[in-house]
């Protein structure tokens, strides 16, 4: 292994260690060798650039603002410090080195696939959200989709369905894939934790290290042109940053090759409907990167 990348693995690994996940790697290594929203509304196309983010320090990487969270969080000043899962960034991003991410130092697995992903997980305690969960909610849709959307963590309907996005926030989902003039079952749709967080709370750091590395398989088995972050959670994971997502929504970014662009969760949308104006630019986005065509009423 070249010596470039060689750090980068051990840079992982070791982070890797500290949130407690390394043994799914490791395995691996061993082994390879209610009420409708309204339809949203049409704006022209704008054009796409695409931008760096500075990377968190690993020691931070799934420290999240929770102001930035848009499904969930209550507003900062009302939670208690002790009682936020996710820390707010007390000081501009410095990268850990610079083009380095965790993400980036993962090793792809070689012919992973869904199902093989999928029975990994198993009936998994590997986090304490299986203590209170119904279903696993692994993700659903085109194995070879050209666009995945990842959201935050089942909610309630989601979690008793046990399949993601089919809430009133999910309803939205569909009617803003519809508009894009696709089908549920073009894309992929899952999300960064696989068993709703009780009380619909954010998911925590260590159940967002636990379970991320699922949905890095999930997205390098898939293998789409374009991944649609929905919400804070998905883009500050995948991303490794914990800038908050109205710094980067709408903006093209690199995630392991593959284009990478986060939008308001819709969840956010149900609570300010003015908002899918923005979504929609950020659709038209990935439309455009698509060559597809808005759906004619
Ligand atoms: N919100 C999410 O982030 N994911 C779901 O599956 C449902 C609601």
């Amino acid at each position: 292994m070249d010596p470039t990348k060689r750090a980068r693995v051990e840079a992982w690994l070791q982070y890797a260690g500290e949130l407690g996940f390394t043994p799914i790697y490791r395995d691996r290594f061993s082994q390879s060798s209610e009420s409708a929203p309204a339809p949203l509304p049409e704006i022209s196309h704008a054009a796409t650039t695409a931008v760096t983010l500075p990377a968190a320090a690993p020691s931070q990487a799934y420290a999240m603002a929770a102001g930035g969270a848009p499904r969930r969080a209550p507003a900062p000043s009302a939670v208690p410090a002790h009682k936020q899962s996710i820390a707010a960034p007390t000081a501009p991003l410095i990268p850990a080195s610079p083009g380095m991410s965790l993400f980036d130092a993962a090793e792809r697995i070689e012919g992973d696939t869904l199902p093989r992903i999928r029975e990994d997980i198993g009936d998994c305690t590997r986090c304490k959200l299986h203590k209170a969960r119904t279903n696993i909610v692994f993700g659903v849709g085109n194995p070879k989709a050209e666009l995945v959307f990842v959201g935050e963590g089942p909610g309630h309907d989601e979690d008793i369905q046990g399949e993601p996005f089919v809430g009133r926030a999910g309803k939205l989902l569909t009617q803003m894939i519809e508009a894009m003039s696709l089908r549920r079952e073009d894309v992929y749709i899952c999300n960064v934790v696989k068993c709703r967080p009780p009380e619909n709370r954010l998911p925590e750091r260590d159940e967002i290290a636990t379970c991320s590395p699922y949905l890095l398989r999930q997205l390098d088995a898939i293998r789409p042109k374009v991944v649609c972050c929905l919400g804070a959670c998905a883009a500050q994971t995948l991303l490794q940053t914990t800038q908050g997502i109205s710094r980067f929504r709408g903006e093209w970014m690199d995630f392991r090759g593959t284009k990478l662009i986060a939008t308001y969760h819709p969840a956010y949308l149900l609570r300010n409907p003015p908002a899918k104006s923005e979504v929609w630019k950020d659709l038209q986005k990935v439309m455009a990167v698509l060559g597809l065509q808005p759906k004619r009423k």
